[in-house]
């Protein structure tokens, strides 16, 4: 039994978007609640309390997330639940992609994800029912232009979560991938962006003003709906109307998709970008 006013939930990520609501949500179901964020004018929306640590955390740093861990069980005793939710993104072409823009990446979407389980499951494996809740995307399903270094990020923890579940199968950890479309955030804004889906150059402002219009789920409504993925123990979130109907698109027709979903999408973003 999952008892959400009972358990201790880490979350990484927390001063933002997904990882705020997230925040938010299990307070006001009575969760205690450690939240960690890189950036640390973005967690003063937060306010510390009994119920509530705050840290400042960069998952790259693989000792300091070991550290985390171990202040969040001298504070609260034990830990139920880590979010591996910190995540930042990219558009570029294979053509001009950096290394380093690469490395960037990969060190926060994807190692940042196996420092928090490698920290965290020595704690986890103490709990009656713990939780390891891990932030894939709805390109961790699918592919698009410009996204290779985000889409490999992404397909990385998806592919990590479902082997560690299995690993853990007779364990009281139960591993849960969560795939958002698109959730209206500052991941544009807190990324890097070169190049647009059609290939051409782009810029910050021209990117997040073309997400903001694409996306289409709130944070709240994103975090009520890995609130309860959590609690059931699902393996697999999907979150929005476009995640949920690109997913099926990609199953059925797997090495095709993009003949549709490109075409489409191109057309979809110049009339947005003519609004
Ligand atoms: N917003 C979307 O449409 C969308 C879609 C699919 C997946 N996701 C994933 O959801 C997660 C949350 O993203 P969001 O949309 O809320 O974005 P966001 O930018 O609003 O929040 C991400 C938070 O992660 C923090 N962060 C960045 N680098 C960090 C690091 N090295 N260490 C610790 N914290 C760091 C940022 O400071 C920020 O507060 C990410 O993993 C993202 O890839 C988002």
């Amino acid at each position: 039994m999952f008892e959400i006013s009972e358990k201790v939930i880490a979350i990484t990520g927390a001063g933002s978007g997904i990882g705020l609501a997230l925040t938010r949500l299990c307070l006001s179901k009575g969760a205690r609640v450690a939240a960690s964020d890189v950036n640390p004018e973005s967690l003063g929306a937060l306010n510390a309390g009994d119920q509530l640590m705050v840290s400042t955390l960069d998952v790259r740093d693989r000792a300091a997330v070991g550290r985390w861990a171990q202040d969040i069980a001298a504070r609260f005793g034990a830990c139920d639940v880590i979010v591996n939710n910190a995540g930042v993104s990219l558009s570029s072409r294979v053509q001009t992609m950096q290394r380093e823009d690469f490395e960037w990446i990969m060190d926060i979407n994807f190692w940042g994800v196996v420092n928090g389980v490698e920290a965290f499951l020595p704690l986890l494996e103490k709990s009656s029912a713990a939780r390891i809740v891990n932030l894939s995307s709805l390109f961790g399903l699918m592919a698009v232009p410009s996204q290779a270094a985000y889409n490999a990020s992404k397909f990385a923890v998806r592919g990590y979560s479902e082997a560690i579940r299995q690993d853990l199968r007779n364990s009281t950890v139960k591993v849960v991938t969560v795939h958002p479309g698109g959730v209206k955030t500052n991941i544009v804004r807190n990324g890097k962006h070169f190049d647009s889906l059609d290939g051409l150059e782009t810029d910050m402002d021209t990117s997040a003003a073309m997400f903001a219009k694409i996306a289409s789920t709130t944070p709240e409504q994103a975090a009520k709906i890995i609130m309860n993925g959590m609690c059931k123990g699902k393996p697999r979130v999907l979150i929005g109307r476009d995640a949920i109907f690109l997913d099926k698109l990609q199953r059925l027709l797997p090495a095709i998709y993009d003949r549709l979903t490109v075409p489409v999408s191109l057309r979809g973003s110049r009339r947005l970008a003519r609004q």
